[in-house]
């Protein structure tokens, strides 16, 4: 029997409109924009401001387009994940209310938790599904609402995170091309160094918590680093020796946008040119679940069918991983 590979066929992205620059972050805490600049390659990130609005709303603003880009009717999908760390409520799933939004009925949908990585976990279980022959249209989101999260007073942590959603269609086909191979990985040792307090079971909610700002991101930058910086080039050289590949034959590095140093160091690990390495952090910052949906979809029409693409993640668990992908689609123009 043929085996089954599952082959992206459409990505889009969505943004809100207001963006928050490095400016004006100036006026609301002791920061420059020369320090965060230098320190993370950001100058500005996207805020989803309207009161009442959700991760769901960003998402299924994506997965709408999605749809009607790839000519797919909404009761085709089978399934449909979302990776965030900013559900809309506690319960249930983001992934239900995305559905509900767009039409999507009595089909799969649930929520999967791996904060940064999360986007890298939920495309590794979708393609499971699709390489088994069950189902034959996956969405896999990654969407996240940081400033919802965020401590508008720590300038350590909101100079560095943006708000967005990207969205990705899965099918399965026999061409070899599609999603290669992905390693995953994670350590709970990265707990204390990158979390948030409250709100979950273990401190619910309360005035305590609230006076306390324990409903916010809470990072340890500098110790993240330097598991980042070690973890994110290791398991991107990693995929590529498993695969025989060089730099040379990778075309995109697709790497999760937290900090540019952290993103020069794994392209310098695989030895790729600064040209093949996606690039969205500038204009968006951190936007968790979002930031390698959102790099596929800005960098779609440079992308050609056959392309080796290493998609590569760290963030909070610790969670890490990488993906080696062969593109499936010829530009769109
Ligand atoms: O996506 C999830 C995974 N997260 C990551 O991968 C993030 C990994 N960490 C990082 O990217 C970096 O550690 C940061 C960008 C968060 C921080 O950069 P850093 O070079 O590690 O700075 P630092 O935390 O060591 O702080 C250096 C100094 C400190 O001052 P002192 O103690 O040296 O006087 C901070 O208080 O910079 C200060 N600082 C700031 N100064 C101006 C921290 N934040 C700011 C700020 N503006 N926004």
């Amino acid at each position: 029997m043929e085996r089954i590979y599952a082959h992206i066929t459409g990505v889009q992205g969505y943004v809100p409109d207001f963006v928050l620059s490095n400016d004006i972050l100036e006026k609301l805490v002791d920061t420059s924009d020369d320090w965060i600049l230098s320190r993370t390659g950001i100058s500005e990130r996207r805020i989803l401001r309207t009161k009442g609005l959700g991760t769901s709303d960003m998402a299924a603003a994506a997965v709408k387009e999605l749809l009607k880009k790839t000519d797919t009717d909404p009761s085709q999908i089978d399934m449909l994940i979302c990776a965030t760390v900013t559900p809309d409520m506690v319960f249930p799933a983001t992934a239900n209310v995305i559905c509900h939004k767009t039409g999507i009925k009595n089909v799969p949908g649930f929520d999967l938790g791996a904060a940064c990585s999360g986007f890298l976990y939920a495309l590794t279980v979708a393609t499971k599904f699709i390489e088994c022959g069950q189902f034959n249209k996956i969405i896999v989101v990654g969407a996240d609402k940081m400033s919802s999260i965020m401590d508008y007073e720590d300038r350590a942590t909101c100079v560095l995170f943006g708000d967005g959603a990207g969205a990705v269609l899965l099918e399965p086909g026999e061409e070899q091309v599609g999603v290669m191979d992905s390693i995953l990985k994670s350590d709970g040792e990265g707990v204390k160094h990158l979390h948030q307090k409250a709100g979950g079971s273990v401190k619910p909610p309360s005035r305590r918590t609230v006076s306390r700002k324990e409903h916010f991101v809470y990072q340890e930058g500098r110790a993240v680093y330097k598991y980042a910086v070690q973890n994110m080039a290791d398991v991107s050289a990693e995929i590529m020796e498993k695969h025989g590949l060089s730099g040379a034959d990778v075309d995109w590095l697709v790497p999760h946008q937290a900090n540019k140093r952290i993103i020069d160091a794994t392209a310098k690990r695989m030895e790729l040119e600064p040209e093949k390495v996606m690039l969205n952090i500038h204009k968006f910052g951190n936007t968790t679940a979002a930031t390698i949906p959102l790099c596929l979809w800005e960098y779609e029409n440079k992308l050609k069918k056959g392309d080796n693409l290493i998609l590569a993640s760290f963030g909070g668990g610790f969670t890490w991983g990488a993906i080696y992908l062969k593109w499936a689609y010829e530009p769109v123009v």
